[in-house]
């Protein structure tokens, strides 16, 4: 299954027209209340994105990625969605997407919408009709509500937590007044779970499918594309009974979760592609599914979303011999099930990889495989972002030289909004400007996902760094003024250029979805090539190396005295 021609031999309306254009494809994720805002609101808008629609084709990505952009009161960013088939009016108005669409488009960008199928906001029209309903109505059937337990059912239904902390089930009061019912959010109070045993949210998300398929939507990132369906025959069984039940080392292996990767979800899906394939080209769709390793591939096949993210080398440390498992291994099953592997180091839900890769590498501990998994910030962060811990260049210098790698890597990259300048997490957030659920509802055990979330810094100086006219809606520190674009573009070296001439070699080179390894003997050093003659070398030791003969492209920082530099990858041919 791979793609005969290359990229650069096809023409702009061959491209729009090609069914594969997903497979190699490089996606940026846009946060649209981040990356620019065209009303000095301090908020980004659609507008904003339009307008800077002649940077992301200068930068020379395939695709965007947009992040909820639907009405919604923001108690998770967008991920509480109040309409579906709507705009939220803080960002604009449908007809200012129909524009950005259209940019997009005649710029030669894709567009992929998210799409957030497990949970509505609490304020839909759906929840409020379900808590001015009676017990057992049609409308409260739509979630998934139920009795407590207990003599008067002021009980939870069973002690599960929600992924944000705290319990995962609320209690209404009843249309009469009187305590009532409990709903399921596996998330916060404000995103009530969705029940997807109803034909009717099937039916009205087909619709909305449609919806933004029609208006021009390339494609979907399914959120949380997992959890759709859940078993909730009782007794439910409680934290520990799931705990002991969990037959693999990372997650259930087996789909007997309640609520977790569950076989039946895969019908969704089915239903899915047959809208997806209605359209020429049929749309495409990533799931986002944080399930054991083994079954991932069931989300990407041709008969259901087509696309899964990978998370592993967003998990691995900075290590020769974790990427070269990662990469191996992913590349082999993709081949087995056809679809293309995913690639991501960043995007809004985790600290930034520039970030981490700066901070001391995680215990191995085969005791515990959980910890092994590394550089994920999230203690750092906590501890409020000690400066002696962080190394600053070296993050960047190791974040560069990662993704050089990915991209030359076979299969879709996925970059996320800043990356491309270098741009580090903000750690120094005080609480009272933080806004993610997971602080509120977590307090003290993480502070949530804020720091990767600060509106971007488009110039030097100025207000909000060039993000709008107004200020911006997380504080952005005086260190940003550094990162601004306009500090790095068309500065040798600088991060953005570097992306920018990597995303269009990368364009020129791509080939045949294949890949050889080349041993060199050193095993902190990973040597690859791909059809064509296209190498690439990353250099994770702390000593230059020689480079193999050929031509340089492309390095993610200068050699050094001709050989490549710790810490740094390199292009030849
Ligand atoms: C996904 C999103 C995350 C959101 C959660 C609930 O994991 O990436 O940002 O909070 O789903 O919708």
């Amino acid at each position: 299954m791979s793609t005969t021609a290359t990229l650069a031999t096809l023409s702009d309306s061959d491209l729009a027209a090609d069914p594969n254009w997903w497979r190699q494809a490089a996606v940026y994720q846009i946060y649209p209340r981040s990356f620019a805002d065209s009303n000095g609101d301090g908020l980004g808008d659609i507008k904003g994105i339009t307008a800077k629609v002649p940077y992301l084709k200068e930068l020379g990505i395939d695709a965007v990625w947009l992040s909820p952009f639907y009405p919604s009161a923001l108690a998770d960013g967008g991920y509480d969605v109040d309409d579906y088939r709507n705009v939220d009016p803080k960002l604009g108005t449908l007809a200012d997407f129909d524009e950005m669409a259209k940019a997009l488009h005649s710029a030669g960008i894709k567009l992929i919408a998210d799409i957030v199928p497990n949970h509505s906001s609490n304020r839909h029209e759906w929840f409020q009709e379900a808590l001015a309903s009676p017990r057992g109505s049609a409308a409260r059937d739509r979630y998934i509500f139920r009795d407590g337990l207990g003599e008067n059912g002021d009980l939870p239904p069973s002690d599960w937590d929600s992924v944000f902390g705290g319990p995962a089930w609320e209690r209404i009061t009843e249309p009469d007044g009187t305590p009532g019912q409990w709903y399921l959010h596996i998330f916060a109070k404000e995103q009530p779970d969705l029940n997807w045993a109803n034909r009717e949210i099937r039916d009205d998300f087909l619709k909305t499918l449609r919806f933004w398929s029609d208006r021009g939507v390339d494609g979907f990132r399914v959120d949380v594309a997992h959890a759709l369906t859940k078993d909730l025959t009782e007794p439910l069984l409680s934290k520990l009974e799931l705990t002991e039940a969990n037959s693999g080392t990372d997650g259930f292996d087996d789909g007997s979760h309640p609520f977790w990767d569950r076989d039946e979800v895969h019908d969704i899906y089915v239903e899915w592609r047959e809208v997806f394939n209605e359209y020429n080209p049929p749309r495409t769709a990533v799931a986002e599914a944080w399930v054991h390793a083994t079954r991932r591939a069931r989300y990407a096949s041709p008969e259901g979303l087509g696309q899964a993210f990978n998370f592993d080398l967003l998990q691995a440390d900075f290590d020769a011999e974790e990427f070269r498992e990662i990469i191996t291994r992913n590349l082999a099953e993709a081949k087995q099930t056809g679809a293309s592997s995913t690639w991501v180091f960043s995007n809004h839900d985790v600290v930034r990889h520039a970030t981490r890769y700066g901070l001391p590498k995680a215990a191995k501990g085969p005791a515990d495989k959980k910890l092994a998994k590394g550089q994920d910030g999230k203690a750092w962060l906590l501890a409020g972002g000690p400066k002696d811990e962080l190394d600053v260049e070296l993050g960047e210098r190791r974040a560069r030289a990662a993704t050089l790698l990915m991209l030359a890597v076979p299969g879709s990259a996925y970059l996320y909004q800043g990356e491309e300048l270098g741009l580090q997490e903000v750690a120094d957030i005080p609480d009272s400007e933080r806004q993610d659920p997971a602080f509120f509802r977590n307090k003290g055990v993480e502070v949530g996902r804020d720091g990767c979330r600060v509106p971007l810094p488009w110039k030097v100086e100025g207000a909000s760094f060039g993000f709008g006219d107004g200020g911006a809606h997380l504080p952005q520190p005086d260190w940003f003024s550094k990162y601004a674009v306009e500090a790095q573009d068309g500065t040798n070296n600088s991060t953005l250029e570097l992306y920018r001439k990597a995303l269009k070699l990368r364009r020129e080179l791509q080939a045949e979805e294949e890949l050889e390894w080349i041993e060199t003997g050193n095993p902190e050093v990973l040597h690859f090539s791909r059809p064509g003659g296209w190498q690439s070398v990353t250099n994770f030791g702390d000593t230059a190396v020689d480079l193999p003969a050929g031509t340089v492209l492309l390095t993610s920082d200068p050699l050094e005295d001709g050989k490549l530099p710790a810490n740094s990858t390199v292009w030849l041919r």
